[in-house]
């Protein structure tokens, strides 16, 4: 339909457009074009797909079309190399029905431009705090009204720095002191930056004020020869966390105390070297991060790590599987216990308090004795067992196999078994390929990211205790 004449409209109504289309600075016919495009989004999701035969500029100027019951997110776009990412974010998350409204900062246009995000989004993207077309109505509140769930990605560390300070000076601050929806940021920046003072202690009041984080990873950065943490999330990875916090906002797991156990433990030889694993915690630290934003009561008991600690869990930070396991024991009772930590299974018989100096005579002789398995005391507990007890297989060969034999030897519900040969990258990679074994068989999940995995995890939980709630509530049948 090339053109559209509509004739005999009353005087009343010709007045009203005339106004509104002032208001808005647009031709009345504009003015009618965009209230038709929301009328017909209306029917929609907001969001809705650009129509073929429309111009990427139109899309990009089009008025965001009217509220609707799809899941809707405000993705804030911060001027960082990440940028790019944030593209195929877009596209990844309306793949999976998620209507994406874009805001882009200033810095961030040095990097895209707002045609390209609109084209993707099929809306305009907002850049302005003062902009006459949409502040008219306040824009920037309705914007951070208008959305289940904001996302900053890339969330530079400017942009971490105005959020943490509560700044306003800019539309993307100024949506984000505005809002009352759950933030998740996805932060990238240089690895000094990082680690420096000033974004340790914004990251450290942004998590105090409930703030979700996905990332960043590890690796090589943009700039030639730096290394290190500061990768943005995968646009895969911040899909997931966005699944995450929309699905889970009902609260699978609302009223369950869970502990879970993560990452590597430390066992000392002597004051300098210790006894240690691969293990990087992700998959543990995603899990706890998952049962968090199900509702869940979470302590995560976590050994020496370098990933962040997951928004709204307790956090209880230990270094030898002994300090794990009594502060897994000083954690219960609990509903269900996850034990993704990489336990070292030996540690030395005596840990020297003085450095063991070469002496010239030969190597020094470490006496190996074994820790306690943290799980399986668990699952043999009389009176405080989990109603659930899940343990982890970290296996190099024959993973069904030993899966199993742990299954029965440990005395828990399930095993999540993976292979963590070198050349599975499951070790510090940010991907799994687990399988479930219980007594009822075994499930082979596909490959995913940390993150989905955990997801999948407590989607199950949710599930089985739901199923086992009436048999666990029936009176005993010898009960009086
Ligand atoms: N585990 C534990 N305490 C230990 C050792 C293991 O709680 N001292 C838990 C792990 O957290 C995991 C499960 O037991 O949930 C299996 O760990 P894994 O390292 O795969 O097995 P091991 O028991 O160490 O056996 P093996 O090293 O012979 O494979």
């Amino acid at each position: 339909m090339a053109s559209l004449t509509v004739r005999q409209l009353d005087e009343a109504l010709k007045k009203r457009l005339r106004l509104r289309a002032a208001k808005h600075g647009r031709s009345v016919e504009d003015e009618v074009r965009n209230i038709l495009r929301s009328a017909a989004a209306s029917a929609d999701e907001f969001g809705a797909p650009a129509a073929p035969n429309e111009t990427t500029r139109d899309a990009a100027t089009r008025e965001p079309a009217p509220r609707a019951a799809a899941r809707r997110v405000l993705l804030i776009i911060g001027g960082g190399i990440a940028a790019y990412k944030s593209l195929d974010l877009i596209r990844r998350l309306r793949e999976r029905g998620i209507a994406v409204r874009v805001v882009m900062t200033q810095a961030a246009q040095q990097f895209l431009t707002p045609l390209s995000a609109g084209a993707l989004s099929g809306e305009r993207v907002f850049t302005d705090l003062f902009d006459p077309a949409s502040e008219f109505d306040v824009g920037h509140i309705r914007l951070a009204r208008e959305a289940d769930l904001i996302v900053v990605a890339p969330a530079t560390a400017n942009l971490m720095a105005k959020i943490a300070g509560g700044h306003a000076g800019d539309l993307a601050s100024a949506v984000l002191l505005a809002t009352g929806k759950k933030i998740l940021l996805a932060p990238a920046m240089n690895p000094q930056m990082w680690s420096s003072k000033a974004t340790r202690r914004n990251l450290a009041q942004l998590i105090a004020d409930g703030v979700a984080l996905v990332g960043p990873n590890a690796g090589e950065m943009a700039e030639r020869n730096e290394a290190g943490i500061g990768r943005m999330a995968e646009p895969l990875e911040i899909v997931a966390a966005v699944e995450g916090l929309l699905t889970n906002t009902g609260g699978a797991l609302a009223g369950l105390r869970v502990i879970i156990t993560s990452g590597p433990t430390h066992e000392p030889i002597d004051p300098v070297r210790y006894i240690a694993n691969r293990s990087s915690g992700k998959q543990g630290h995603a899990i706890a991060a998952a049962a968090a934003s199900a509702g869940a009561e979470v302590t995560l008991i976590a050994g020496p790590v370098n990933v962040p600690d997951p928004v709204g869990v307790k956090m209880v930070k230990v270094e030898t599987a002994r300090d794990m396991l009594a502060a897994v024991e000083q954690a219960l009772p609990a509903d269900v216990g996850i034990f993704a930590a990489a336990v070292a299974d030996w540690r030395t018989d005596h840990n020297s308090k003085e450095k063991i100096k070469k002496t010239g005579t030969g190597t020094p002789e470490l006496t190996l004795v074994e820790n306690p398995d943290i799980l399986s005391i668990v699952a043999h507990l009389k009176t405080k067992r989990p109603r659930l007890v899940i343990g982890f297989a970290a296996e190099t060969e024959k993973i069904i196999e030993h899966a199993k034999a742990k299954l029965a030897r440990k005395g828990c519900d399930w095993i999540l078994a993976n292979d963590v040969s070198a050349e599975s990258g499951v070790m510090g990679g940010d991907r799994n390929t687990v399988h479930l074994v219980s007594a009822s068989g075994i499930e082979s999940w596909p490959q995913q990211t940390k993150d989905e995995v955990a997801g999948e995890l407590i989607k199950r939980i949710a599930a089985e205790l739901k199923e086992r709630a009436p048999k666990e509530n029936s009176p005993k049948e010898n009960s009086p």
